[in-house]
């Protein structure tokens, strides 16, 4: 098989994966940085532990690359607002919509559907990404289950999807 046509598959693969939008957080040196990903997995529940994959390039990556802690903030669909910043502004400017507090040094959204910092245990680069793997420290699930999710490259309400009849 050439090299493009896995490129393709693959990418059309994921594509077709729903996935939960997630608002990674971190602060380092006094400075907030967030961006928005869907490489997420949970890892294990002895310790409670999550990966997240973020690429090199993103501004999010040398503060994480320094920090201690980090947070991953699942979205719920009211926080489009906060995904849609983050593809059009930087830095401290992201943090001008969404209701944003602070746990362990590093930002949380208030309203978030849960939030969960870590600790970095780990990372481990690998291509244009990194892997980091976070110890669950700190850990709010509100209920809210309207999780904002991507598909086919857009935005979903998974919540309203009807039950699939046999
Ligand atoms: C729905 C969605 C999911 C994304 N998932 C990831 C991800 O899992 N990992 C990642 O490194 N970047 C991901 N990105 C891209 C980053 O959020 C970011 O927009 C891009 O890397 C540029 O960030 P920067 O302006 O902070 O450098 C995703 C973007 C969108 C819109």
């Amino acid at each position: 098989m050439l090299e493009e046509d896995i490129f393709e598959a693959f990418r059309d693969t994921m594509r077709h994966i729903a996935a939960p939008v997630f608002a990674i957080t971190t602060k380092h040196e006094g400075v907030r940085s967030v961006s928005v990903a869907t490489a997420f997995s949970s890892l294990s529940f002895d310790p409670p532990s999550l990966l997240i994959c973020v690429n090199q390039d993103t501004s999010i990556h040398a503060p994480l690359m320094k920090a201690e802690h980090f947070c991953v903030n699942v979205l719920g669909h009211s926080h489009r607002n906060v995904a849609d910043i983050c593809a059009i502004k930087k830095g401290e400017e992201r943090f001008s919509v969404g209701n944003w507090e602070e746990e362990m040094g590093v930002p949380v959204l208030a309203d978030a559907q849960s939030s969960l910092v870590c600790r970095t245990a780990d990372r481990h680069r690998f291509g244009s990404h990194t892997i980091f793997v976070g110890e669950v420290v700190g850990a709010r699930h509100r209920e809210n289950a309207k999780p904002l999710t991507y598909f086919d490259r857009r935005y979903i309400d998974i919540s309203q999807a009807p039950d699939l009849i046999a």
